[in-house]
């Protein structure tokens, strides 16, 4: 029995957008870890990076995701660090199918470019570096899914012709 759908990737990948839609075609529920954590800490992530430091944000971000066990059919949205620490990836592949939502460097880079909301996408070699250190983490994934050339409705139906639902 499918427990949830746990999507992980880059900044960028798309991980809320297509989390949503899926969610509303299985009629599942639909949870995004950062926005998650920003009620937690009653602010923004990119304040909490601010005044508390990258450390602390992933503190509340490993709680979040000891939090997932509780779920059930539940399309997750992780945020991009989400598999930095491995006892976050360990619970990550508890809480039930881990889809590896992947683009190449410059689509991630424009689709990000615009928004300012996120801390670790200011500086373009940072980015770049990250995404280098983190695509073997992001590669444990169950199923990888290459998004570059598709519209959110298209990975949807890709996502789901992978993934075998029962009840
Ligand atoms: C981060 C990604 C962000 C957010 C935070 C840190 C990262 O989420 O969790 O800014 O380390 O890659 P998105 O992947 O949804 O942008």
């Amino acid at each position: 029995m499918e427990k949830n759908i746990i999507l992980i990737g880059f900044m960028g990948a798309g991980k809320s957008t297509v989390g949503r839609m899926l969610a509303r075609y299985l009629h599942w529920n639909f949870v995004d870890l950062d926005s998650l954590i920003e009620a937690s800490a009653g602010c923004a992530i990119k304040e909490i990076f601010a005044r508390e430091g990258e450390a602390f944000f992933r503190d509340l971000e490993s709680a979040q995701l000891r939090k997932m066990a509780l779920l059930r059919k539940t399309v997750v949205a992780t945020g991009g660090g989400a598999v930095i620490r491995a006892e976050n990836r360990i619970l990550l592949k508890q809480a039930g199918t881990v889809i590896y939502l992947r683009a190449r460097l410059e689509t991630l880079q424009q689709r990000v470019a615009q928004n300012t909301a996120r801390p670790l996408a200011r500086d373009r070699e940072h980015f770049a570096a990250l995404l280098e250190t983190r695509c073997r983490f992001y590669e444990e994934a169950d199923i990888i899914v290459d998004t570059d050339a598709y519209q959110v409705s298209e990975i949807v139906q890709r996502i789901v012709g992978m993934i075998e639902i029962d009840g």
